[in-house]
């Protein structure tokens, strides 16, 4: 076992991480980034259509319509002081990313080129504006590819490959991690004063998924399992458009630049679910509609997908309908969406241009994850109380600017604005803190279930134990929800995690790139965060963005205006076997917005 001393440890180099190392670095703090993937493999770089700053280069926008548009589309659930912080930071965000040579897409005047995305509105909801700022379809890889580049500039020391598995706590504080060096199985201590967790999301739960192998949702399970709560995980996003079957993204941007969703009858049926913006409402209302109208028969063929249509006539036609004068062309499409072209043309045979692309909702972003306050800082309770050292930023945290369902667009804001904040409050805080010693055998735990895990001689491969996890949870906690099925869900959940702890069975033994213990681990994780989702959607009795209950079909602000805490009894040990959980929902929503503006009380959603 090898030990490094470091001031802060940055768990995860996607957009959250690397912001966070940047600014804790430009302040001073000695930082390592630790990271089971190269850095430019990060989820980050799979985002697409743009990222949301109220700039105004295209008509009048404000961050205040910014943060009424995102309090709304998380139907009320938003902590409201974070989402101001998100709107009102997402202007500077994106200049800065802008001065770092990001290169976005421009207008013919030289300003960054904005398109719309559901949700994103002027004037407090009044027509669709042009927010989402792009560079074609890869603005997040461009992200990711910017943020490296200044951490390598400002001598950021970076462990690539070294998959973190465990959480150290002493004193009641967070001390540092232990990872895996996945090219020798070799395990290394990282101790240090600060850390911050950005390890993404894990949309690997559903079977139908946008997200990459590695969204597996690490970070979330191993600091649940030494105490730290999970705030509001009944709340997962599905993205109305993923390739049919596939899961991958097709952006919102496609919709942005015109798109329209048809049935099988070629009805554009989103004028019936969202008569005033139609293709651009929030992501949630869009999946619901998908779903209903395969329920109805009306998916093509009769089959579980719809198109999305972004034919040049199409989206004419539909443009001149709407008395806009804009219309678009086949290069223009070429130039704007060559990814999402790519992708249809590679995976499906289809080409955009001539033909409609078969779609369906996809498993995409977690809404939920380990409470934070606006500065990144963790916390443990309803009382907002901080958990020294530990800090996250990004997918993994619940910070909650985005509540019961996200807007697109708001999750690169989330993490360069969180990521940010998150890296100056460590330089900070590094400067005053004294380093806490390391807890006795750091290792001992984690290597315990490892030698559990490579020597077990059961008979269930965990790729079988994946897929039944995979499938029950995109029956039963999907779209829509109720709670026979949830209960199923939670039943065969908790079958899986006893077959997991008394019946692996893994081929390979081995240390160097052993992926077949690792994913394994992995697995495990995923079991814990499935299990902890769906006890929280049957708990949480109401219907609020992404969580639609088909036995309680209203949203209930009486009751239900709070977060769900779940946390684990046996927080300690690693048992992966036992899950036992309390759920706390005495965590109220912040209101703050709305006690000075009406415009931002809770009231019935309507697009
Ligand atoms: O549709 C998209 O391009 C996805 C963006 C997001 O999830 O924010």
């Amino acid at each position: 076992m090898q030990t490094h001393q470091f001031d802060a440890i940055i768990v995860g180099a996607g957009g959250a991480g690397l912001m966070a190392a940047l600014y804790a670095s430009k302040g001073g703090a000695n930082v390592a980034v630790v990271s089971k993937l190269y850095p430019t493999r990060s989820h980050t770089g799979t985002a697409q259509g743009g990222i949301g700053a109220a700039l105004g280069n295209h008509e009048p926008d404000n961050p205040l319509w910014h943060a009424y548009d995102t309090v709304k589309g998380g139907d009320y659930l938003a902590d409201q002081n974070a989402a101001k912080v998100l709107a009102e930071n997402a202007i500077d965000a994106v200049i800065e990313l802008e001065h770092m040579g990001l290169p976005f897409d421009r207008t013919p005047e030289g300003r960054i080129s904005q398109r719309r995305f559901g949700g994103h509105t002027s004037n407090f909801g009044e027509k669709p504006v042009r927010r989402a700022c792009h560079a074609a379809d890869r603005t997040g890889h461009m992200i990711l590819q910017t943020l490296y580049q200044q951490c390598i500039k400002n001598e950021v020391k970076f462990f690539d490959e070294y998959h973190v598995v465990d959480v150290l706590m002493n004193n009641g504080a967070c001390v540092g991690v232990v990872a895996v060096q996945l090219g020798t199985g070799e395990l290394h201590v990282f101790h240090g004063k600060a850390t911050l967790f950005a390890t993404g999301g894990w949309g690997k739960i559903w079977q139908v998924t946008s997200n990459a192998h590695s969204l597996t949702g690490d970070g979330a399970a191993i600091t649940f399992r030494r105490g730290v709560p999970l705030q509001d995980m009944e709340f997962f996003q599905f993205h109305p458009t993923g390739i049919y079957k596939m899961g991958i993204l097709i952006t919102e941007g496609v919709r942005g630049e015109g798109g329209v969703l048809l049935n099988r009858h070629g009805e554009r049926f989103m004028e019936k679910y969202a008569p005033r913006i139609k293709d651009l409402a929030s992501r949630d209302v869009v999946s619901r509609a998908i779903y209903l109208e395969i329920r109805d028969g009306n998916g093509i063929q009769g089959k579980d997908y719809v198109y999305l249509d972004v034919r040049p006539e199409t989206v004419n036609r539909y443009l001149a309908e709407a008395g806009e004068t804009r219309r678009v062309t086949g290069e223009e499409i070429e130039k704007k969406l060559p990814d999402i072209l790519d992708f249809c043309r590679v995976y499906l045979g289809v080409d955009p241009v001539k033909e409609p692309m078969p779609i369906q909702p996809t498993a995409h972003y977690a809404m939920g994850g380990i409470p934070t306050n606006v500065d990144a800082e963790v916390v443990i309770d309803e009382n907002w109380t901080v958990l020294p050292g530990m800090y996250a930023a990004g997918e993994c945290a619940c910070v909650s600017c985005h509540g019961a369902n996200r807007l697109g667009t708001n999750s690169l804001v989330d993490l360069v604005v969180f990521g940010r904040r998150g890296g100056m409050k460590i330089a900070e805080y590094v400067k005053h803190a004294d380093l806490i010693p390391l807890p006795a055998n750091p290792t001992a735990e984690i290597e315990a279930e490892f030698k559990r895990i490579r020597s077990s001689k059961g008979k269930s491969k965990p790729g079988e134990l994946r897929g039944i996890m995979q499938k029950v949870m995109m029956d039963y906690v999907g779209v829509f929800r109720e709670g026979a099925g949830i209960q199923q869900a939670i039943d065969t959940v908790q079958e899986l995690r006893e077959r997991y702890q008394t019946d692996l069975s893994l081929d390979d033994q081995g240390y160097k790139f052993n992926t077949d213990l690792i994913e394994t681990w992995e697995l495990g994780c995923l079991l814990d965060l499935a299990q902890v989702t769906a006890k929280s959607a049957l708990a949480r009795t109401e219907s609020r963005g992404a969580h639609s209950r088909e036995d309680f079909k209203e949203r209930d602000d009486q009751n239900w205006l709070v977060h769900t805490l779940a946390f684990s009894k046996l927080a300690g040990p690693y048992q992966p076997g036992a899950l036992h959980l309390d759920l706390n929902t005495n965590k109220k929503v912040d209101l703050s917005l709305a006690e000075t503006d009406p415009r931002f009380a809770p009231k019935e959603r309507v697009y």
